[in-house]
């Protein structure tokens, strides 16, 4: 049955589906929970939004998110701690940086109100679905896409904002080599590198097969116009330790200003590690693996959490990384799982309560 909560219609499942789901064994993004919440934008406004049974979206075939990618998304993520509560992790920025990317591609911005609200809401009536234990959490896709008919080239005046959750353990499963870019590039300057526009990531599907060919897991993009200077890996950005100095390069036009980048980059500074913000070349990557002094190379995301990366590949060479005993890597990713999941003290006001 419908019933209406302040201003947002809820409509539950029947019955869930829940049972059919092996938590123990989750591929990322695979499976999604019983409900997702939807709010249509219309005639210059949004209208009330809704939380229904998660089902296909029926839309015409000349959406304009078909033909031109009119499409954003964010991921975020909800925690269970060991007494039951649960938690988002600096949601206020999910939601400030889904609106960022919207603006960048023509598209209105999404209220305040309506996303905590729904969210929220979404969240409770899911909330079996947000399993206890380090590693386990509900992975929270929210997206806007274009839906008005037609295909004239030009922004759509329709959209649709949906969340749909789907809970996750880890996103890359072995060890993460990866690839320098030599060639292909995903971003330029002016243009919309720093948003989570969905083309940003399909203009990264083939270069990334590519490099999967030869062994690698990921591409690290480079500056489109030099290839010297690293950027970030596309699911990830980039950290580097060299010595005892953790060095990420400034976000901009070109790169994702990551909620965990910048969560890293408190964490760190906090703990007394000395962090440097400034472009990183590739050549001291390959100086460092000869004189010894690149000591950790690491990825950092939503889904990815901290990733260590293992090794890289440069033209034609292969390098990989020494094994370091108390990597950074394990320390922050340590500081910040425990923030998280409510298991330390939250002096940077980072967690956000739900239940
Ligand atoms: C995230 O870390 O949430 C991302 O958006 C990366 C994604 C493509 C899995």
């Amino acid at each position: 049955m419908d019933t209406e909560v302040k201003n947002l219609i809820v409509e539950k499942v029947k019955t869930s589906r829940i049972s059919q789901v092996d938590f123990d064994h989750l591929p990322f993004g695979a499976y999604f929970t019983d409900h997702m919440f939807v709010c249509d934008y219309k005639n210059g406004a949004w209208e009330t939004p809704k939380i229904i049974p998660y089902q296909p979206l029926q839309m015409e075939p000349s959406s304009r998110v078909f033909h031109y990618g009119q499409a954003v998304f964010e991921g975020m993520k909800a925690y269970r701690d060991d007494q039951g509560g649960v938690w988002l992790f600096r949601p206020e920025e999910n939601f400030k940086r889904i609106n960022k990317s919207s603006v960048r591609l023509a598209m209105p911005e999404f209220p305040e109100e309506y996303f905590f609200e729904g969210l929220k809401k979404l969240l409770q009536l899911d909330e079996k679905w947000i399993k206890p234990g380090l590693g386990n959490s509900l992975y929270i896709r929210p997206f806007v896409i274009a839906t008005q008919a037609g295909i004239i080239a030009s922004p759509s005046e329709e959209f649709k904002f949906i969340i749909i959750c789907s809970p996750a353990q880890s996103y890359y499963g072995g060890e993460v080599r990866v690839k320098i870019a030599e060639k292909f590039s995903r971003a330029a300057d002016g243009g919309f590198g720093f948003t989570k526009a969905a083309g940003n990531y399909a203009g990264q599907f083939y270069p990334t097969n590519l490099a999967k060919e030869e062994g690698f897991q990921q591409v690290v993009w480079t500056d489109a116009n030099t290839h010297e200077y690293i950027e970030e890996a596309g699911t990830m950005n980039i950290f580097i330790r060299l010595d005892n100095k953790l060095i990420t390069c400034p976000t901009g036009d070109r790169i994702l200003d990551g909620i965990t980048r910048k969560s890293i980059i408190e964490l760190a500074k906090d703990l007394g590690i000395e962090v440097e913000i400034r472009p990183i070349k590739v050549s001291e990557l390959v100086e460092g693996i000869k004189n010894k002094t690149l000591k950790e190379m690491f990825g950092s995301g939503t889904a990815a959490v901290i990733n260590p990366i293992l090794g890289f590949g440069y033209k034609g060479d292969r390098f990989e990384l020494p094994k370091v005993e108390k990597s950074y890597a394990t320390i922050l990713k340590q500081h910040l799982l425990d923030i998280q999941y409510n298991k330390a003290e939250d002096k940077f006001g980072w967690r956000y309560r739900v239940q």
